[in-house]
Parts: structure tokens; C-alpha cells; sequence
């Protein structure tokens, strides 16, 4: 069996080509949206030059992709707090060298205690610059802290093997929304996040990605300023900033619950295609 097949049957799709049966499912949901005409498949045009994975996100979610069912939610106004906007605002005129060097000394929150104390470090993110996908997940766990590298073990494994199904695990920058490690892998704290997101939304302007992969509810809390669950953001193409933006389940979450995965390949396609946007 090809590795692709073997990640494939992974996130419990068999065979293979049984994203080309999805659309059966796509069109009718498509069809029972009056917002939404429902595109015949044969209708679609192919994309030239792309791999089948690309061409099969292409086919399944142009009609979603390219209607106004999917829209940016509407974001919150900032915080009128003068101390925090001129941080903001200094951390929003930073270059890369110094936003990562902000994050290393940033003692915003009380994670910065707990990293003092235990001599630990920040975790900025790691990948190209030049990213067609920014992964943004929580926060770091003890393994990731010690390394400086977000997805490391077994979810990490998942989220490779994912991005590998749709050949998009080159260009990809992985980051959290929490630069310090929580104790105990706890969850991460509205008032922790509100203090790294100047940090995290300075990374995406400087890095610009083409897309961005947005897995877990506290992820998406900070870019979409929305509390609606993952499982039902994910059924949206968001943008941040005009860049689009996908929401998944996060792999951690996804090892515990494997049904959901089948889920997330639906999502990895959405992201597939909305790299491949506009569409044709
Ligand atoms: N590892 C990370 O770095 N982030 C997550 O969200 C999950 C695992």
C-alpha cells in the first residue's frame, strides 16, 4: 500500500479515492443551501496541472469555495486600554528579529513566572519563510518547550502525515497562539491569549503565508474573535487580513477522537483548495 493510501486509511478514509464518493454528499448539502447553486461535478472545470488530491479539492469544493456562504466573521472592536494599544502598536511595528525577541522576554502574562522559574524557554515557531500554510495551534507541550518546536510527538506525527495526503508538507510554518507552555497541558487562558495575540498576529503580517491552518477552539478564538465551536467554524472559509484561513480540529484532539478524522480530511481538502484559489 502507498504511504499516501496508508495516511489516507489513517484518518479512516478506504479506499483512497473515496473523496471522489464525498461529493455526492458535498453536492446535496450545496444543493440544500438556496444561497447556494448546486455545481454537477462533470461541470467543474479540471484544473490544469494539478495533482488528483488537488484536483479532487478542486472539484468537491468550488461550489462552496467561490459562493458567498463563506464569509470572514465580523470582528470584535480592540480593547480601549491605552497601555495595551501602545504595546500593541509597538509589537505591530516590530521586524522578525524583533518580535522574536520581544516574545523571548515577554513577561505579559503569568506563564512568564513559571517559565522563569524552571529556566524554560519561549517556543516562536519553526518553517520557511516563505509558507503556503501557517499551522496555528495552542500552546507548546514540555517535549516542544525543551525542543523550541511546536508539533512534536504523536500529534505532530497526525498533522505531517495530513499535509502530506494533500503534498502540502514542504512549505508550511507551524506556530501556536501561546508562545510558553502551560502547566500541566492545560488549557490556554483567555487572558494568556489576549497577551500573545499582538505577538501572533505580527508573525502572520511579516510571514504573509498563503493560507492559514487554524486547528483547536483557542486557536481560532484569538484570530476569529468568535466563541462558536470548531465544528462549526470548519464548514466556513474564513480570512485574516484577506488571507484564508481554515479551521480544523486540532491532532492532539483528534487522537482521542477518532471519528472526527474523517472530518479533518474534508478540512485538509478545503485548505487544498483554498491554496489553489481562485478557482477556475
Ligand atoms: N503541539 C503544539 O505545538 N500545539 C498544539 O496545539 C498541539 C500540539
Amino acid at each position: 500500500m502507498s504511504r499516501k493510501a496508508l495516511i489516507l486509511e489513517e484518518l479512516g478514509l478506504n479506499p483512497v479515492w473515496v473523496r471522489t464518493a464525498m461529493l455526492p454528499e458535498l453536492q446535496i448539502a450545496v444543493a440544500t443551501s438556496p444561497a447556494v447553486p448546486a455545481i454537477a461535478p462533470a461541470a467543474i472545470a479540471r484544473p490544469q496541472g494539478l495533482s488528483p488530491v488537488a484536483v479532487a479539492a478542486h472539484q468537491a469544493l468550488a461550489p462552496l469555495v467561490s459562493t458567498p456562504k463563506f464569509t470572514s466573521l465580523p470582528v470584535s472592536p480592540p480593547a480601549n486600554d491605552p497601555a495595551e494599544d501602545e504595546r500593541s502598536k509597538r509589537i505591530a511595528n516590530m521586524n522578525w528579529e524583533e518580535l522574536r525577541n520581544a516574545v523571548s522576554s515577554c513577561t505579559a502574562c503569568p506563564l512568564c513566572q513559571n517559565r522563569q522559574k524552571n529556566n524554560e524557554q519561549t517556543v516562536f515557531g519553526t518553517g520557511p519563510m516563505q509558507a503556503n500554510i501557517m499551522v496555528l495551534g495552542e500552546a507548546p507541550d514540555e517535549d516542544e518547550e525543551a525542543q523550541q518546536t511546536p508539533f512534536l510527538g504523536e500529534a505532530g506525527r497526525l498533522l505531517d502525515n495530513m499535509l502530506a495526503a494533500i503534498n502540502e508538507d514542504k512549505l508550511v510554518y507551524k506556530a501556536n497562539i501561546l508562545k510558553c507552555r502551560t502547566p500541566n497541558k492545560r488549557n490556554p487562558q483567555a487572558a494568556e491569549a489576549e497577551q500573545c495575540a499582538p505577538f501572533l498576529k505580527r508573525q502572520i503580517e511579516l510571514l504573509q503565508p498563503k493560507s492559514l491552518f487554524v486547528v483547536g477552539r483557542f486557536a481560532l478564538k484569538t484570530l476569529l474573535e468568535s466563541d462558536e465551536p470548531v465544528s462549526v467554524l470548519r464548514e466556513r472559509l474564513h480570512h485574516y487580513k484577506q488571507i484564508p484561513l481554515i479551521v480544523s480540529y486540532n491532532p492532539s484532539y483528534l487522537l482521542r477522537n477518532l471519528p472526527d478524522k474523517s472530518r479533518a480530511w474534508r478540512d485538509l481538502l478545503r485548505l487544498k483548495a483554498a491554496l489553489h484559489s481562485p478557482l477556475p
